[in-house]
């Protein structure tokens, strides 16, 4: 009932080994796997591409969760042939058009979603939350991989999930950075239904994935128990 689902950041994998970490995934049922796809201007630097996804895409079942943190992303979202069941998320920040481009993304069958830089306010998600599947906080800045935790996107985990509570919506909450060790414990309290396996947390040198899989759900378990803790 209360799974905590992980999703692999492909960015963060051995590229010169991707058919074997596509395998070790599915065999630790990974949940979804998380393609960070920037622009080199709403984040500062540049992932990967449509040829490269289709490659991975065609050689797993692991549902895509697209985290697209591009400037005005509804020109390019047909490049990523969205299928039903996947996540596709776009930030707040980068949509002038954001209630409609959430209704674009939902007339392909995938489930909306809707990314929260550490800055932005939850008033931000006042007038979309209807129409969200999943919202993301992110709590690092966008752009690299291996950023330390902004220490206060935990309090707002909290928030976030009160006023998903509040609304009464079927919506998962989706954490993304620094998702290590020390952090999960507190994401998970906090209220995270997703958690975003990067290179903090999951693909970690000297450990197999299985070994930091196991350790990833310790440390939701953690998590799991300090929920309702605090009143
Ligand atoms: C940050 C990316 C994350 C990142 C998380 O911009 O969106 O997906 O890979 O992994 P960590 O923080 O553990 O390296
Ligand atoms: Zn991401």
């Amino acid at each position: 009932m209360n799974k905590v689902k992980i999703s692999a950041s492909i960015i963060c994998a051995d590229w010169l080994n991707m058919g074997k970490a596509l395998k070790e995934l599915a065999a630790e049922g990974i949940d979804y796997l998380h393609y960070d796809i920037m622009d080199g201007f709403f984040a500062p630097t540049y992932t990967i591409g449509t040829d490269i996804i289709r490659q991975i895409r065609d050689n797993t079942l692991i549902p895509s969760d697209f985290h697209l943190m591009v400037e005005e992303p509804a020109r390019i979202f047909q490049r990523f042939t969205p299928r039903a069941g996947d996540i596709f998320s776009i930030h707040y920040e980068a949509c002038r058009n954001l209630h409609r481009d959430l209704m674009t993304i939902r007339s392909f069958g995938c489930k909306t979603g809707v990314v929260l830089n550490p800055a932005t306010n939850l008033e931000a998600l006042d007038y979309i939350i209807d129409d969200v599947d999943v919202i993301t906080i992110m709590t690092v800045n966008p752009g690299y991989t291996g950023q330390k935790l902004v220490p206060q996107t935990i309090q707002k985990i909290k928030r976030l999930k009160d006023k998903i509570d509040a609304s009464g919506l079927n919506i998962e909450l989706e954490v993304d950075g620094n998702v290590n060790a020390e952090n999960i414990p507190k994401m998970v309290g906090a209220g995270a239904d997703i958690l975003v396996g990067g290179s903090s947390g999951l693909f970690i040198k000297d450990l197999s994935l299985s070994e930091s899989v196991v350790r990833m759900k310790s440390d939701i378990n953690e998590g799991l128990k300090l929920r309702g803790q605090d009143g």
